[in-house]
C-alpha cells in the first residue's frame, strides 16, 4: 500500500487505513451499521456517504436500497478508497462513486444536492462537528432532506478483563489528545445537532448495537485488535498522548484481547446513539 497522504486538516482520526482498521469497517453494511436509516429510503434517491472509509456501506446502500438512484463516499484521504473502488468493482456496483473530500467544506457540491447526507462514525473523528453538520444540511435538499447519523456511544464487555479496561482509556485518550470526541454518540451528538440548528420538531433518534459474542464473531473482533493495538499508528498515538511508556503495554493489551477472544461466553458490545434529522 503506498503511503497515506496527511489528512487534511480537519480530520482528528486517532488511526489510519492499516489492513487490519480497514478490515474492522469492511464488516460493516447497511443492515448492520445504517438501520434507522434505512425505513427512509426510497429506490431513486441520492445519498452522500462522508467519511465512507473503504466503502462496504456505501455500496450496499446504493446496491440495496437506491438501484435507481445513486450514492457518493467522500473520504479526506485518497487510501481507503482504493479499497471502496475495487470493493463497488468486484460487487459489478454501478450507481456509485468515491471522491476525495473533506466534510468540514463540501464546496465541490451546491445546496441541496442529495436527498440523503449520511455520517457513520465520522463526527467523532472530526475538528468542528457542529460545522461538519451545517455543511451536511447545506448539501441536503430543502425542504424533505435528510440528515443520518450514527456514533458509538459506549462499549462494554464480558470477562472484565484489566488489559481490555487498558485498552479502552488508551483509546480514549488518544482519541481526546488529538481533539476527537469518543463514544458521542450517548449524549454530545445531539447537543451538537441542536448547535447547528436543526429543528428538533423534525428529528429522531435511537440505538442500535454491534455485539460480538459467538466463537466466530469473538476470533474476528479480538483478531483485528490484537493487530491495531501493536499496529505503527496505534503505538505512536499512544506515545504522542504520553498515555503508554512502550510498546511492552501494548503487547499485554494485545495478549488480553486473545485471552478475550478464547473466552466460552465472552462478548463485547458497542452502542451507538442515532440521530436523524429532516430539513
Ligand atoms: C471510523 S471510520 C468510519 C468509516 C465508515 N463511515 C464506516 O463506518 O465504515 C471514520 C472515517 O472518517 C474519515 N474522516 C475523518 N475526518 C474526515 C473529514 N474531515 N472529512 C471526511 N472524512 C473524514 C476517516 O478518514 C475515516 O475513514
Amino acid at each position: 500500500m503506498a503511503a497515506e497522504q496527511p489528512p487534511s486538516s480537519s480530520s482528528v482520526y486517532a488511526t489510519n487505513h492499516t489492513p487490519a482498521v480497514l478490515r474492522t469497517h469492511q464488516w460493516r453494511t447497511a443492515s448492520n451499521s445504517a438501520p434507522h436509516l434505512l425505513p427512509h429510503l426510497r429506490p431513486n434517491m441520492t445519498i452522500l456517504d462522508v467519511g465512507c472509509g473503504p466503502g462496504t456501506i456505501t455500496v450496499d446502500l446504493a446496491r440495496n436500497y437506491v438501484p435507481d438512484g445513486s450514492v457518493t463516499g467522500i473520504e479526506c484521504v485518497s487510501d481507503p478508497l482504493i479499497a471502496a473502488r475495487e470493493h463497488a468493482a468486484s460487487q459489478g456496483v454501478k450507481n456509485v462513486e468515491f471522491l476525495v473530500g473533506d466534510v468540514l467544506d463540501l464546496h465541490r457540491f451546491k445546496d441541496g444536492s442529495f436527498d440523503v447526507v449520511h455520517a457513520h462514525q465520522v463526527l467523532q473523528h472530526v475538528s468542528d462537528p457542529v460545522q461538519a453538520l451545517r455543511e451536511m444540511r447545506r448539501v441536503a435538499k430543502s425542504p424533505g432532506g435528510i440528515i443520518s447519523l450514527r456514533e458509538s456511544a459506549s462499549m462494554t464487555w464480558h470477562p472484565r478483563f484489566p488489559g481490555l479496561d487498558k485498552w479502552y482509556s488508551i483509546y480514549q485518550r488518544v482519541a481526546k489528545a488529538r481533539g476527537g470526541n469518543p463514544d458521542p454518540g450517548s449524549h454530545l451528538l445531539r447537543v451538537w445537532v441542536q448547535e447547528a440548528g436543526f429543528d428538533r420538531s423534525k428529528m429522531t433518534s435511537s440505538t442500535g448495537t454491534w455485539c460480538f459474542r459467538t466463537e466466530e464473531e469473538r476470533a474476528w473482533w479480538s483478531g483485528v485488535w490484537m493487530e491495531r493495538v501493536v499496529s505503527e499508528a496505534f503505538v505512536r498515538g499512544a506515545l504522542e498522548a504520553g498515555v503508554c511508556k512502550g510498546k511492552e503495554e501494548l503487547e499485554e493489551v494485545r495478549e488480553a484481547w486473545r485471552e478475550w477472544g478464547m473466552c466460552e461466553g465472552g462478548w463485547f458490545v458497542v452502542e451507538h446513539g442515532e440521530v436523524v434529522c429532516w430539513t
